[in-house]
């Protein structure tokens, strides 16, 4: 994608994602059984939103500053990541959270 604007991709340290990454980690070391299941899903989805976020916001930029092949690219990423919530929806509502399927 920086290709494609003409920049050199650079690398910096995001605390947003730090922040829920700690999270997460708090969550495993508290949970156990049913609960550790839940809870990683739950983690893994506040992840997927914070990157559908970030990528439906940089797709938009992308569109408006007038870069189609960074708007087409992000788009495919934003829809990766609205795949990849879509499928820990799932598998919270009908396995983990669903009473009577959970494994104790
Ligand atoms: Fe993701």
């Amino acid at each position: 994608m920086f290709k494609s604007i003409g920049r050199e991709a650079s690398g910096q340290k995001c605390d947003a994602m730090d922040g829920l990454l700690k999270e997460a980690d708090g969550l495993l070391e508290e949970a156990e059984g049913p609960a550790l299941d839940m809870a990683m899903i739950g983690a893994a989805q506040a992840i997927e939103h914070y990157e559908i976020s970030r990528y439906g916001t940089l797709r938009e930029w992308a569109k408006q500053l007038g870069h189609e092949d960074a708007h087409t690219l992000l788009g495919s990423i934003l829809d990766e990541e609205k795949a990849a919530n879509s499928k820990l929806t799932s598998l919270a509502v009908e396995t983990v959270n669903a009473p009577g399927k959970r494994k104790s």
